[in-house]
C-alpha cells in the first residue's frame, strides 16, 4: 500500500520512510545548506543554429525533492529499474507544466494546472493507468514540490504517470504510479529570437495508428527522430505534415500562422496534433484581441505564403518562425500579430493582468 496522499504540505520528513533517522538528519541539514536553486543546467551547445531553442541537457541536483512512489524523495534516489514496462516501451505518460515566477510580486505562478491535470488523466486512461491522485492532490503535490525546493525563478514542472512492472511483452493489467520532478529554466522565456525551420524527415503517424492528442512517451520516438534530423542539418526544429499535405505540429509545439487576410489559424485535432494548452490559451487570447482566429487546415503551399508563422508550448512558450526550408517568412523576421499576443501572453503568465483563474499562486 502506498502511504496515504498528502492533505497537509509534505514535509521533509515525510521522505522515504526506508531512511534510517541518521540519514534523514543528514538529508535534512543537505537539504537547508543546498537549496534547490544550486542546480546548474548544462546546457548542450554542440548541434543546430545559433538561435535554437536548444534541448537542455540537464544535470540534476541528486538532493532535489521529487515525488516518487506515494511519497518524497531525493532526485538521485527515485530511481526506474531498467526492466520497467515504461523504461523499455515507452508505456508512460507525461505533462509538461510551465510555474513563472514574477520578482516584483515575489510570486512564483503554475499555469493552468487543471488544464493539466485533465491531460494528463486522458493520456493515462489510455494507457489503462488510472490515477489515484485527485486534481486536488495534484496540484498540492505540486505546490509543495516548488516550495521544498525553494523556487523562486521560473520552473519547468514533469508529471507523468507509468507502467512499472518489470516485463517482457505485456498484460492486460499490472503495477502503475505516479511521480513529479522539477526542472529549472535558465533561459530568457521570453526572448523572441527567430527560428529556422525545416520540413519533418518523416510524415504525421495516422491518428488510428497514433492518436497523439494522448501525451505518450512512446509517441515521442518520432519527434526525437526529426528533431534530430533537423539540428544535424543545421535547423533549429522541423514541422511534421500530414499524408495530406497540410500542416500538423512542430516537434514539441504547435504551429500558428497568419495568412493574407489576418486571420490567426492553427490546425485541428484531425491533423493529428497535441491539443496543446499553449494553443488553446493563444486562440482565445486572439480572439480577446479581436482577431478572427481559427481551427482550420493549413496545406502546405498556403503556410508557404504565410505572413506570419510561430510555435506554441509549455516549454517553447511563443516561438516566431523566420523561414522554412531556407525562404523566408513574411519578411523575415518577428511580425506584429505574434508581439501583441506574445505581450498579452506573459503579462498573463506573469501575473501582472487579467486571468488570474489561470493561475496558481504558490507562495
Ligand atoms: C508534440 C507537442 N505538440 C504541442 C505541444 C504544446 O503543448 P502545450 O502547449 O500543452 O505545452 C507539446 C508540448 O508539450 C508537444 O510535445
Amino acid at each position: 500500500m502506498r502511504p496515504s496522499l498528502i492533505s497537509t504540505p509534505l514535509l521533509i520528513s515525510n521522505l522515504d520512510f526506508s531512511y534510517s533517522r541518521k540519514q534523514k538528519h543528514i538529508l535534512e541539514r543537505e537539504f537547508r545548506d543546498k537549496a534547490y536553486h544550486h542546480i546548474e543546467p548544462h546546457l548542450d551547445t554542440s548541434s543546430g543554429n545559433a538561435s535554437a531553442i536548444k534541448p537542455e541537457r540537464l544535470k540534476f541536483n541528486p538532493n532535489a525533492i521529487v515525488y516518487f512512489e506515494g511519497g518524497c524523495k531525493r532526485y538521485g534516489e527515485a530511481n526506474l529499474s531498467i526492466g520497467a514496462e515504461a523504461v523499455q516501451y515507452g508505456n508512460l505518460c507525461f505533462e509538461g507544466v510551465i510555474a513563472y515566477w514574477n520578482e516584483d510580486q515575489k510570486q512564483l505562478y503554475i499555469f493552468k494546472a487543471d488544464d493539466h491535470y485533465k491531460r494528463l488523466v486522458d493520456s493515462a486512461k489510455y494507457l489503462d493507468i488510472e490515477l489515484g491522485e485527485t486534481q486536488e492532490d495534484f496540484k498540492n503535490i505540486i505546490v509543495s514540490l516548488l516550495k521544498q525546493n525553494n523556487r523562486k525563478s521560473h520552473t519547468y514542472i514533469r508529471p507523468f504517470a507509468y507502467r512499472s512492472d518489470d516485463i517482457i511483452g505485456f498484460t492486460a493489467n499490472g503495477s502503475t504510479d505516479f511521480g513529479v520532478y522539477l526542472m529549472p529554466i535558465d533561459r530568457d522565456v521570453k526572448s523572441i529570437k527567430g527560428l529556422n525551420v525545416c520540413k519533418s524527415n518523416l510524415v504525421r503517424a495516422s491518428a488510428d495508428a497514433m492518436p497523439l492528442w494522448y501525451k505518450i512517451g512512446g509517441h515521442y520516438y518520432s519527434s526525437a527522430h526529426v528533431k534530430r534530423d533537423a539540428l544535424k542539418k543545421g535547423f533549429d526544429d522541423a514541422i511534421f505534415f500530414t499524408h495530406e499535405g497540410n500542416i500538423s505540429e512542430a516537434t514539441v509545439s504547435n504551429v500558428f500562422i497568419v495568412n493574407s487576410k489576418d486571420e490567426l489559424i492553427t490546425p485541428p485535432k484531425s491533423a493529428n496534433i497535441l491539443m496543446g494548452i499553449t494553443r488553446d490559451t493563444i486562440l482565445q487570447l486572439g480572439k480577446e484581441l479581436g482577431i478572427n482566429a481559427k481551427e482550420e487546415h493549413i496545406h502546405e503551399s498556403a503556410f508557404k505564403d504565410a505572413k506570419e508563422v510561430f510555435f506554441t508550448g509549455t516549454y517553447v512558450g511563443m516561438a516566431p518562425v523566420v523561414s522554412f526550408e531556407g525562404k523566408p517568412i513574411g519578411k523575415g523576421s518577428t511580425g506584429p500579430v505574434f508581439k501583441e499576443l506574445h505581450k498579452k501572453y506573459f503579462d498573463i503568465v506573469l501575473g501582472n493582468t487579467e486571468h488570474k483563474e489561470w493561475l496558481t499562486p504558490v507562495y
